[in-house]
């Protein structure tokens, strides 16, 4: 019997973004211990399986955050999770965090485009005015991806990790709603798969299509 089809509730181009299932809690555990990703993901130490289920638990039930598993669209493999932690509901603002799980899948194009999703529900599902995260300085390929997207650089928290023998700086970025220029939201756009788009209409559409 094929796989069964993830629930969809952002589809892209070739990701598709969806509610996480806790039955995919062994494969969440297994690449948060993994050391090619918990340097970048801040998890210094050992994480068990309890203690990640009540994270995810904690990220689905919050009203002040939202997570989606991340579903690579040919053949509904999971490839990670997304999330938006944090959001304040007067200063509009919200905290970004992903991962792809497996280094084979990484720097295929499918973290910009899950970001890309993912800044989109919270520009534009969510009416944030501003979305931000932190990116070590080591992690390369994560600025180039935020950078490629319109996050801005501004500020440093020196030092604030340890990795690898010694201190590293932790870069703070974030987009804006006034960042959100018509030519950036239909950059954004275009990672969305055509039959979702209507949730996210085109400047100066109204959503009934009118
Ligand atoms: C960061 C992450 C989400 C990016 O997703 P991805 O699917 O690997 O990245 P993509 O393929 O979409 O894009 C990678 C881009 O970085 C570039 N790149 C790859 N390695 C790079 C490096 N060492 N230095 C600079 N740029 C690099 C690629 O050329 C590509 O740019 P392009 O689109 O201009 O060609 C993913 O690598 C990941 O999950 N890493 C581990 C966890 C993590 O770092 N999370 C973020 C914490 S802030």
């Amino acid at each position: 019997m094929p796989p069964m089809q993830p629930a969809e509730f952002i589809r892209g181009r070739r990701v598709s973004l969806g509610p996480i299932d806790l039955d995919d809690i062994d494969t969440y555990v297994r690449w948060i211990n993994d050391p090619a990703i918990r340097p970048y993901v801040n998890r210094p130490w050992p994480t068990t399986a309890h203690e990640e289920r009540r994270r995810i638990e904690t990220l689905v039930a919050a009203e002040d955050a939202v997570g989606f598993a991340i579903h690579l669209r040919d053949g509904n493999r999971l490839l990670g999770r997304t999330a938006i932690w944090n959001i304040h509901r007067v200063n509009r603002s919200g905290l970004f965090t992903i991962f792809i799980g497996d280094e084979e899948m990484r720097s295929k194009g499918l973290g910009k485009e899950a970001t890309a999703l993912t800044t989109l529900h919270a520009m534009e599902g969510l009416n944030l005015n501003r979305l931000e995260l932190e990116v070590f300085a080591y992690n390369e390929r994560a600025l180039h991806v935020y950078e490629k997207l319109g996050f801005r650089k501004e500020g440093v928290r020196r030092e604030a990790k340890f990795h690898a023998g010694r201190y590293h700086d932790a870069i703070q970025m974030a987009i804006l709603k006034r960042d959100w220029s018509d030519e950036l939201r239909e950059q954004f756009r275009g990672y969305l798969d055509g039959s979702h788009a209507g949730a996210f209409p085109a400047s100066g559409a109204t959503p009934n299509g009118g």
